[in-house]
């Protein structure tokens, strides 16, 4: 089955740049832009690779992306994941990346963007992988700090898709960036955002009526509230759901409980992806595997979550 789930052609539509560094290219950036690690090896590293919560993974997430220093260090990132999707069969990718988690330690907002740019325009031409990029908001910083990051990446207004938001989102509501989307939907950018992973469905409601998003990243909650589903199925919204990222950060305790099936079958159009697979386990086929391993996912099944991310693409 494995091998089966790694030929179906798919899209991804949620991966965090910044969550595809693996280990290995950790310590390989650090001793080439020599940083001091407070880990002895990348088997150490990967042994904190353990959270209770979302804060706890975020915690390390933010510290690991500071050996990402030079263009080289993102076009490297960027092109390591995708030499990933090549191998399985991932055809579209939708990837985000965090500005603020740079430009807040002085890494000049053109210099993220070129390296991750100028890797997905070579994924286009020479692994024929077609791309849109992200640009995602920092929850936990303030509506003004947003602003400005739309302001600085406008002059790059055609290297991006669509604007969203991650991050920290138990007491940081969608309300609170409502204007920066207002503003950034009247630039022409597309809007997704992280709601129903840890805060609850009333965040999804604002994600749709407040920044009018075209998808919902993760959205599990949602099978809370019934009005909610309704719409998402009446309305064909398409949720970005992340198996292996909702067990390891304990948004369900086990694999086995996790409703991505239940709610293929009564019509929500869910997608598989990896979210952070360098910290969770898995790239998207190892996401698509665990849901046959612990829930029984058949190939009908597969089939129909893969065209789900084919359809729900921002770019064609
Ligand atoms: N940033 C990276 N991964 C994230 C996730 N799963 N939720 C919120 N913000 C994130
Ligand atoms: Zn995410």
């Amino acid at each position: 089955m494995y091998d089966w789930l790694n030929a179906l052609p798919k899209a991804e539509l949620h991966m965090h740049l910044e969550g595809s560094l693996e280990p290995e290219l950790l310590f390989a950036l650090a001793e080439r832009n020599r940083i001091a690690l407070p880990w002895a090896d990348v088997e150490t590293l990967r042994s904190a690779y353990a959270f209770n919560n979302l804060q706890e993974f975020l915690d390390l997430y933010y510290q690991g992306a500071d050996v990402l220093r030079t263009e080289q260090d993102f076009y490297d990132l960027t092109w390591a994941y995708l030499q990933r999707c090549k191998a399985q069969n991932v055809v579209h990718t939708e990837p985000f990346f965090d500005p603020q988690t740079h430009t807040d330690r002085g890494i000049p907002f053109e210099v993220v963007l070129n390296g991750i740019s100028q890797a997905l325009k070579d994924g286009r031409e020479q692994l024929g992988i077609g791309s849109g990029l992200i640009l995602s908001f920092l929850r936990h910083l303030s509506e003004e700090q947003a602003q400005q990051t739309l302001d600085q990446a406008l002059p790059w207004r055609d290297a991006f898709i669509a604007v969203g938001l991650d991050s920290s989102e138990k007491g940081h509501p969608p309300s609170k960036f409502q204007r920066v989307f207002d503003r950034a939907r009247s630039e022409g950018f597309l809007t997704v955002a992280h709601a129903g992973e840890e805060g609850p469905p009333e965040y999804i409601w604002e994600a749709l009526d407040l920044l009018k998003v075209q998808r919902i990243d993760h959205g599990v909650r949602a099978i809370e509230d019934e009005r909610l589903m309704q719409r998402i199925i009446d309305e064909q919204i398409p949720l970005t759901v992340c198996p292996l990222s909702n067990t390891k950060l304990c948004v369900f305790e086990h694999m086995g409980q996790h409703n991505i099936l239940d709610m293929l079958e009564r019509g929500v159009k869910v997608t598989v992806n990896s979210d952070d697979p360098a910290y969770f386990g898995g790239y998207i086929t190892e996401n698509f595997h665990a849901l046959h391993t612990h829930l029984g996912m058949t190939q009908d099944q597969a089939r129909r979550l893969a065209q789900n991310s084919l359809d729900a693409r921002l770019v064609r």
